[in-house]
């Protein structure tokens, strides 16, 4: 689908996103720094998040992003703004972005399967109620597909006044790269509806996007392809990962080296050499959420043959995560009961604060069951952020039983590993491989035994100093 030449959008000077979160929160930014004639107003019904975006100490906002901070100080209060005044900032925009959680269900039909959607209908319903004119609504959450028809119902249903386009324009952007992928991303996909004014609506949109991103790599197509590609997008990546983690095990049978094998097939020019690191597994907020919704619409839609495929992806994820840590118990003479695993990193990759879905969690939760005491160390997640997923491991996971172990956050790695059994690299975290290995080797007891789950480390520097060292796939 391409821009018809008699198409003439809307200019927006006025935009409102609901959602101050991962997405929300660095993708105005960069629309703000882009365009310093639209007045960018983000929305969020968190308080404290809010007044943190609005906040002072600039390495004190809600999320940490490489370059973020420095856009912020540049157009805060000039043309960005922060605010938990949703109706207002619905009233004032022309164009309305949703980037609303949509975590998967967790109670009633589809629970644990099917994505959430209560947030986007209760934007939705806002959006109808409050609206004086007509609006663009954008969705920028990741949904299942045929989500915007549901939007549509509601905006068409709720208030009868005024027009609304719903526009589906999913964000690419991976975590840690945020700012980085947000400049310079590979493509920029608009749906939209098939009619004058859902042209007008995608090109009102493009405009935006084409005052830094090349013609070329604006994407127009139908609301339909739009969501199904962003499921598709991720469930490909997510697939790689499970492809390559399934061939790790098989190397740690026969002798063959992970990373050989990437490097070997990455330079296939068809497969391509992204996204085949063999680690402990994959987290963060979209793959297993993404994957999960991809199969429970396959079987709601009949097609249990593509849920089963999909499934998989997250059979072999949890297999991964799960192998680690079994290996972790056997090679400490079968039990880890009240000895000191020493976890390093705890966010779901590096770069980023993010905990969501992180396998370190999922390490974790094996270990206390095996009752052993484990000690974390990350840069940058917060010993709240800390403190609440492990809430989250012994309310969900683990039910109260009796015997569990226990755990110790630290701020600095030595404490961390000082008269540990074992350490656990759960993130791959740079300063990792600047660490002094030969002093966290001298105050641990031994053998001193290292798994490394991202293979980050020298493995022959190890062994020299005399470590017990377990990488992925080797
Ligand atoms: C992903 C998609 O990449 C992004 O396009 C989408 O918008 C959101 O979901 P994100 O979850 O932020 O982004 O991070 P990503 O870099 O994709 O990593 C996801 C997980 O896979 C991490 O836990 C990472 O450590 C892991 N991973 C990634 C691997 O284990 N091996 C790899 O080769 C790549
Ligand atoms: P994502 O990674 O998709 O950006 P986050 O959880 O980081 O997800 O951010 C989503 C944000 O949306 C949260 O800050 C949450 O408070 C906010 N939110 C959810 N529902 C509403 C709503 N109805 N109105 C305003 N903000 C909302």
């Amino acid at each position: 689908m391409s821009a018809s030449k008699n198409i003439k959008p809307a200019k927006i000077t006025k935009i409102c996103c609901i959602g101050a979160g991962y997405v929300g929160g660095p993708t105005m930014s960069v629309i703000a720094k882009m365009c310093p004639e639209i007045t960018v107003t983000i929305v969020d019904i968190n308080k404290e998040k809010i007044a943190q975006w609005n906040g002072d100490d600039l390495d004190n906002l809600p999320i940490f992003e490489n370059g973020l901070k420095e856009i912020i100080t540049e157009r805060r209060g000039k043309n960005l703004f922060f605010s938990t005044d949703i109706d207002q900032a619905i009233k004032d925009a022309q164009m309305i972005f949703i980037s609303v959680n949509t975590p998967t269900k967790t109670y009633g039909q589809g629970k644990g399967m099917a994505a959430d959607l209560k947030y986007i209908e209760l934007c939705a319903r806002q959006i109808a109620t409050v609206a004086t004119s007509d609006k663009i609504v954008v969705e920028k959450s990741t949904i299942p597909v045929r989500t915007a028809q549901t939007i549509k119902q509601i905006l068409d249903n709720t208030s009868s006044d005024f027009k609304f386009q719903i526009l589906s324009n999913p964000e690419f952007l991976s975590e840690g790269t945020a700012i980085k992928d947000l400049m310079n991303p590979d493509r920029v996909l608009i749906g939209g509806e098939q009619s004058k004014a859902g042209e007008e609506a995608i090109e009102a949109l493009a405009a935006i996007y084409s005052r830094w991103i090349s013609q070329e790599k604006i994407i127009r197509t139908n609301v339909w392809s739009s969501e199904l590609s962003k499921l598709t997008a991720n469930a490909f990546l997510a697939q790689r990962i499970s492809s390559i983690n399934a061939m790790s095990a098989l190397c740690e049978k026969t002798g063959a080296n992970i990373e050989e094998v990437s490097l070997a097939i990455g330079m296939d020019s068809r497969i391509g050499s992204k996204f085949l690191q063999a680690s402990v597994g994959f987290g963060g907020s979209c793959f297993q959420k993404d994957i999960l919704n991809l199969v429970y619409i396959s079987q709601t839609l009949g097609l249990p043959e593509v849920a089963h495929y999909w499934e998989n992806v997250l059979i072999i994820n949890d297999y991964q995560k799960t192998r680690f840590a079994q290996n972790i118990i056997s090679t400490l003479f079968n039990t880890v009961s009240s000895k000191k695993i020493t976890f390093l990193g705890w966010a779901f990759k590096k770069e980023t604060n993010d905990t969501r879905e992180s396998a370190a969690i999922y390490v974790a939760w094996e270990l206390l069951q095996d009752q052993a005491d484990i000690h974390v160390y990350d840069p940058k997640v917060t010993v709240d952020q800390i403190s609440r997923d492990l809430k989250l491991v012994s309310k969900g996971l683990f039910n109260g039983n009796e015997g569990q172990g226990t755990i110790t956050i630290h701020k600095e790695p030595y404490s961390a590993t000082y008269d540990a059994h074992a350490i656990a690299i759960l993130t791959e975290w740079d300063e990792f491989k600047t660490y002094n290995w030969q002093k966290i080797y001298d105050q641990m007891k031994k053998p001193a035994f290292l798994f490394d789950g991202r293979n980050i480390l020298d493995r022959k520097q190890l062994d020299t100093i005399g470590f017990q060292t377990y990488q992925i796939g080797k």
